[in-house]
């Protein structure tokens, strides 16, 4: 039985139902998921670049004392663009930089790789497909000074004890002085938060929705969208920003297969959950996974950051 399939009858067959935001990115979560990263509510990616367009050289010269041989592995890489500039001023600083960007898609790679070599033709590109939890093992085995990035805030999907067990992980393949750098959406005005969420224009709605369709279109479900609504929650004590899809009515939705979900009015599903961290936080998760915090860059306004940890 296909993985998605498992995990749908798991998660709807439980109470509290659940599913992992894992599966929002098909084709149409990733169109939906680009139009999000371009809405005026949804800060982060406007955050990430501050900081990569004010603060790359001082990363690159603190690598630069450390290294003339830097290979930098991207987790979840994309299309590569928001972070051309950064590897622009590592190549001023780091004569032998190799960039390995690790991406399901392969098609985003291959733009990734065309897009870098044209902006920075003296970097060399060895682009890697497939899942990272799958792929990171062979690529960091290759000896050479290394920094591992992840970017786009996607710890923000793990909570503080899945991200050290991700971050433990991480580190179990690198040696003494090799470089994780992980970008961190911090705890801030629970209103602005909130509102990265929930839209105006509706398009994370569409995003969380989309899941359902992707219920109908690949395991032959015949779940009435209409009848579930976008339901986002930030919980200001934890900074955790929690998304469910409320069922609207009783109701029982199937799979192809005849797997039958029994729903009560209101009753929810949790679809995703984003972490904001608070500083104390990612001290103990540098102290729990046994890395030192070489530094840490902030944007602006402080409230998202890209930490430098050391192993
Ligand atoms: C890709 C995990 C960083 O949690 O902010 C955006 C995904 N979900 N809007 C996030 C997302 C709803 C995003 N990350």
């Amino acid at each position: 039985m296909n993985e998605f399939r498992k995990h749908v009858i798991r998660g709807l067959s439980g109470r509290p139902k659940k599913l992992s935001s894992r599966y929002f990115y098909d084709e149409r979560g990733d169109a939906l998921f680009q139009r999000i990263m371009k809405l005026e509510e949804y800060y982060l990616p406007e955050f990430e670049m501050d900081i990569i367009r004010n603060q790359s050289e001082d990363i690159a010269s603190l690598l630069a004392s450390a290294t003339k041989r830097l290979k930098v592995i991207e987790l979840g890489a994309g299309d590569g663009s928001k972070i051309q500039h950064l590897l622009k001023s590592f190549s001023t600083f780091i004569p032998e930089l190799e960039y390995v960007p690790l991406d399901i898609s392969e098609n985003i790679l291959l733009k990734n790789k065309a897009n870098l070599n044209e902006f920075l033709p003296q970097v060399q590109v060895q682009p890697v497909a497939g899942d990272y939890f799958q792929t990171y093992p062979e690529v960091v085995r290759e000896k050479a000074c290394r920094l591992v990035l992840f970017m786009g805030s996607n710890i923000g999907n793990y909570l503080l004890s899945e991200a050290i067990d991700f971050v433990r992980k991480l580190s179990a393949g690198l040696d003494e002085h090799d470089y994780i750098l992980i970008a961190f959406d911090l705890v801030k005005d629970p209103r602005k938060i909130l509102k990265a969420y929930d839209d105006s224009a509706g398009v994370t709605r569409a995003f969380n929705l989309n899941l359902l369709l992707r219920i109908n279109r690949e395991l032959g479900g015949n779940f009435d969208l209409d009848k579930f609504e976008h339901f986002p929650t930030y919980n200001p004590s934890t900074g955790i920003t929690t998304s469910f899809l409320i069922s609207q009515e009783k109701q029982e939705c199937q799979l192809g297969t005849g797997e039958t979900f029994y729903f009560e009015a209101y009753e929810s599903i949790q679809t995703e959950v984003s972490k904001k961290y608070f500083r104390e936080e990612i001290s103990y998760l540098a102290q729990e996974s046994a890395l030192q915090i070489s530094r840490w860059f902030y944007n602006q306004d402080g409230s998202y950051a890209f930490v430098l940890f050391e192993k």
